[in-house]
Formats: C-alpha cells, sequence, structure tokens
C-alpha cells in the first residue's frame, strides 16, 4: 500500500501540496499519496486523529488550523516551539510530533534567489501568526536590524518581546512611523492578496531593495506593484516558500530532501 499523507485546512481545495510532493516523491520513484482535507473549523483534532489511526504517515497543516495543530503536539522541534504553531505533523512511537517548516522555507527561498539577509536592514509588514512563523529562522540569518511594523502597533511589541535576546537589533513599528531604507521588505499583511496595500511612508525602497510578498497568485499582489513601482530592484512572491517549506517537510518524514527548482519552474509555467 502507498504511504499516506495530507495537508488539513479549511478551507483545502486551493492547496497546491498535492501536485508539489508528489512531483518531490516521483524524483526517487517512491510510492506516496497526499491529499486534501478539509477539516471542520471545530473537528481538527478528531480529523488528525483520525487520519494517524487509520494509519497515515505525516501530514502537513495549514489555516486556520497551525495554532491548535500546536497544541495538539506531545513532542515539538525547537523552532515549532518558538513558532507557537506547527504545520507538519508526524506519529513516532505513539507521539504526535510536530515540527514548523515556514520559516526555513523562506530563508531557503531568499537565499534561492541570491537575498542574503546577514547585515542587512530588513523590514517585516505584519505581526500575525504567519510573522510568528517565520521570525526565529529569519532572526537566526543575523540581519543588522528587523523592524517589525504592523498596523496594531501592539501586536509588534508583543513578537519584539517573544524574540529579543538573539543578537539582533529588533525593534517594533506602526506602519505611518517607519523611516529609513530597507535592504529587505518581507510582506505578510494578509490583506496584501486581495485588498488594498497600506499607505506607507515614502523612502522605504530604493533601486538596491528587494521585495518579498510571502502569498503567491495569479497575479502580482498588491504588494508586489507597490514596491515595483516605489523602484525596488527585485520583487517576488511566495511561490517559492511554498515549495520550500514542503521540501523541508518531506525531509521531516522520509529523510531526504527533494530538488524544488523543477517543482517550482512547473508550478509557476504550468
Ligand atoms: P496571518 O496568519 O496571515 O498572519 P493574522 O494573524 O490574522 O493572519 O494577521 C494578519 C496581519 O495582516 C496582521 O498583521 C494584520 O494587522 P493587525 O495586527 O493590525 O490586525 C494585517 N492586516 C490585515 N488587514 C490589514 C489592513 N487592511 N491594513 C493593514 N494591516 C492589515
Amino acid at each position: 500500500m502507498s504511504d499516506r499523507y495530507a495537508v488539513f485546512g479549511n478551507p483545502v481545495s486551493h492547496s497546491r501540496s498535492p501536485d508539489i510532493h508528489h512531483a518531490f516523491a516521483a524524483q526517487r520513484g517512491e510510492d506516496l499519496v497526499y491529499e486534501r482535507i478539509e477539516a471542520p473549523v471545530d473537528g481538527f483534532p478528531a480529523a488528525v486523529t483520525a487520519f494517524f489511526d487509520g494509519g497515515g504517515r505525516g501530514a502537513n497543516v495549514t489555516v486556520p488550523f497551525k495554532e491548535e495543530a500546536h497544541g495538539l503536539c506531545g513532542a515539538l522541534t525547537e523552532r515549532a516551539r518558538q513558532a507557537g504553531a506547527v504545520n507538519t505533523l508526524w506519529h513516532r512511537d505513539g507521539v504526535l510530533h510536530g515540527d514548523n517548516t515556514d520559516g526555513a522555507g523562506l530563508v531557503a527561498d531568499l537565499r534561492g534567489q541570491g537575498w542574503a539577509l546577514a547585515g542587512k536592514r530588513l523590514l517585516v509588514l505584519g505581526a500575525g501568526g504567519a510573522v510568528r512563523g517565520v521570525l526565529g529562522p529569519l532572526l537566526a540569518q543575523a540581519p543588522a536590524e528587523l523592524v517589525i511594523a504592523n498596523r496594531t502597533l501592539a501586536r509588534a511589541e508583543t513578537l519584539v518581546e517573544r524574540f529579543s535576546g538573539q543578537g539582533v537589533a529588533l525593534h517594533a513599528s506602526a506602519l505611518e512611523a517607519l523611516n529609513g531604507r530597507f535592504d529587505v521588505i518581507i510582506n505578510a499583511i494578509s490583506a496584501g492578496l486581495h485588498g488594498d496595500m497600506p499607505a506607507l511612508p515614502e523612502g522605504l525602497v530604493g533601486d538596491a531593495t528587494v521585495a518579498y510578498d510571502m502569498v503567491y497568485g495569479a497575479r502580482p499582489t498588491p504588494f508586489m506593484e507597490w514596491a515595483d513601482a516605489a523602484g525596488a530592484a527585485a520583487v517576488r512572491d511566495g511561490l517559492g516558500m511554498l515549495v520550500e517549506q514542503a521540501a523541508e517537510a518531506y525531509q521531516v518524514w522520509r529523510g531526504w530532501r527533494p530538488d524544488t527548482a523543477p517543482v517550482l519552474a512547473r508550478l509557476r509555467h504550468g
């Protein structure tokens, strides 16, 4: 029988994860089935239990269940503990284990673009769950400074308290109080895919600034359009992060890291 994997979310019908994991498996002729499972918003624990009781080998978790998944685990990796959220699950010796590969996926994709963070001035827009999930790995890249800017300043300040003490100058800012030029700007304001960009001060983007949106879509996001119009050197969406976090999860489950480049190219160009 094929090894069974799944992604849990609600909604989940749009998820590209099955395509990605099936492409990874094909690289070594591994036999696995990876499905989408839409758990009821109040039924995530039961759905996960049923999946693993039925022989499931591993699962990914997406919106809105990542925090709940963190609470269900009997064992967590350090990065999952720090993130307060889990996107990768597996069972070992009767214990549900959880990891968070989002931050490693983001860093891997940034590195793949040739965007080093070490010594750079880094701006992160947003202070929700998506940001908490990636801050640890971003700080581990040793930027010179990391500013978290959010509409609700208090949420940014809470993240600064939680993640301070890692040897990086970490600051919270209101969006309208931002100033100075940044080398790298990462967007995790979730209104970014459909809604409008919140107004930001001028001068944040220079001609060497690179801009990254953690979401992706068929068209450039409002954030990407804003960065492009402001003269950024390069602008990218989060499709590469999606593929890289999947490769990290695949490695956790199966012990080898798939080649992401051909999978990303196929997703991007159909
Ligand atoms: P996610 O898991 O995507 O991070 P979240 O935890 O709900 O989701 O966080 C959403 C983020 O987008 C927050 O930083 C939110 O700002 P607030 O903390 O002030 O709510 C930000 N956001 C959403 N809509 C926004 C808007 N219209 N303008 C500015 N920020 C917005």
